[in-house]
């Protein structure tokens, strides 16, 4: 019997890849499903980001440590000019997805680890294999899922005196909801009065259906780290590229990461690197045409997804941005009780096995097993189909129903469960 770190064991494996692998079975015995487990942008690679890829296939160099220096440039540039924000391109890192980043500042971070929930699945994960002491803030679907400066000091308080770290992240997976200017100023004094250190996870950032990018909490409190990438509004997860920015008022976390990726990953792979300096320039603008087009289908889809829960009694804020809602079928609870489903696992799995429909329960974001909460990603589609469309016709939801009436026959089937119960 092998012994294996028990706080490696001890983790189960993502409720991500568990949803997929049953929803690839069922598609494998051609059973027809809704597949709104998944949360992959389904739309190409910024076509000038994938020609350059092929153009720096020669660079077989390992590149520094903290990334290779005009990516780092760029990007530095890029929030300059997007958000005001002066970062220089000695305190951006570049990773293999930010998900790396993130899990190796957790690992040199001491002290206490904030997490407002619903929160996005790996966070904690990546806490307890460091074994961190982490505290769960309980947001209320009524405040859009959002922290509020009560809950914030509520939370600090219990923490008074030692070292805190909140992880924010906006625009939201799984919530779909964004802190807008107000709600992150009003977090500014509280942040403040704590010295607490913010891990703002920005993935998906440029996926903003009222702007072109969300406004940061690194825009009030300065000692904010943002973590970035590729993979979400680039629709790039496979290209494995995150960032990390670091504060000059937390530089000092910037020698003990350097000595963390030198020992682990060394540097990101090079081609990528190069590749990836083409989604930061804002001199090239016909990526970003692209990526605010596909934001627009984002926008026009989860418009439609919120407006048909909204019909039906289910409980949601309006999709705001990312591509995900997070939905609470409370309005049925006796109901869906009376069936035997009493938890959102229960609620999950009944979605599956009887309508066809994949979806991710609200434990696996940390909200109580009895809430009967799950989360919806809106991307189970072919993108490409309607980029192409978009060459020739002008966006509209009609478009949209052409191009993909699964999303609507998915719905449909949901409204048609409800109101037989
Ligand atoms: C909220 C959130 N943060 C971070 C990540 C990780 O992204 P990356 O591909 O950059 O590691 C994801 C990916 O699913 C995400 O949804």
């Amino acid at each position: 019997m092998i012994k294996i770190n028990k706080d490696i064991s001890g983790l189960k494996e993502s409720a991500t890849l568990a949803i997929n692998l049953k929803v690839k079975a069922l598609r494998d015995a051609s059973k027809p499903v809704h597949h709104w487990g998944f949360g992959q942008s389904p739309f190409p690679v910024p076509v000038e980001i994938q020609d350059e890829l092929k153009a720096r296939t020669a660079h077989k160099e390992y590149l520094p440590t903290m990334g290779l220096e005009i990516l780092r440039k760029v990007i530095s540039k890029y929030y300059t000019k997007v958000l005001g924000l002066s970062f220089s391109f000695d305190q951006v890192f570049i990773s293999p997805g930010s998900k790396e980043l993130m899990f190796q500042l957790f690992y040199i971070l001491e002290g206490e680890f904030l997490i407002p929930t619903p929160s996005w699945v790996s966070y904690l994960p990546q806490l307890k294999i460091k074994n961190a002491s982490t505290h769960f803030i309980h947001t209320q679907e009524s405040n859009q899922y959002k922290v509020t400066p009560s809950e914030l000091e509520a939370a600090c308080d219990k923490l008074k005196g030692r070292q805190i770290t909140l992880i924010l992240n906006s625009p939201s997976n799984p919530t779909g909801q964004i802190y807008t200017e107000k709600e992150l100023k009003a977090l500014a004094p509280i942040l403040e009065k704590y010295s607490v250190i913010v891990v703002s996870d920005e993935i998906y950032s440029q996926v903003d259906f009222n702007q072109k990018v969300s406004t940061s909490v690194a825009s009030f409190y300065l000692k904010t780290i943002i973590t970035g990438g590729l993979s979400k509004s680039y629709s790039a997860g496979g290209y494995r590229l995150g960032f990390m920015l670091i504060p000059k008022e937390l530089e000092e976390l910037i020698p003990p990461l350097k000595s963390f990726i030198s020992e682990t990953f060394s540097a990101v792979s090079a081609p990528i690197q190069y590749a990836a300096v083409k989604a930061w320039d804002t001199k090239c603008s016909d990526v970003f045409t692209s990526i605010e087009t596909y934001t627009q289908v984002h926008k026009i889809i989860g418009g439609y997804y919120s407006l048909r829960f909204a019909e039906m009694n289910i409980l949601t804020p309006k999709a705001c941005g990312s591509f995900y809602l997070f939905i609470n079928f409370d309005y049925y609870k006796e109901k869906l009780n009376s069936l035997g489903i009493m938890t959102s696992t229960q609620l999950s799995h009944y979605l599956l096995d009887q309508l066809g429909i994949a979806v991710l329960p609200g434990v696996d974001f940390y909200r109580e097993q009895g809430e009967l909460s799950v989360r919806v990603a809106y991307v189970d589609y072919d993108g490409s189909k309607i980029v192409d469309k978009l060459k020739n016709e002008k966006l509209s939801l009609d478009l949209v129903h052409l191009s993909y009436p699964q999303i609507k026959e998915g719905l449909d089937m949901l409204e048609d469960f409800l109101t037989t119960l």
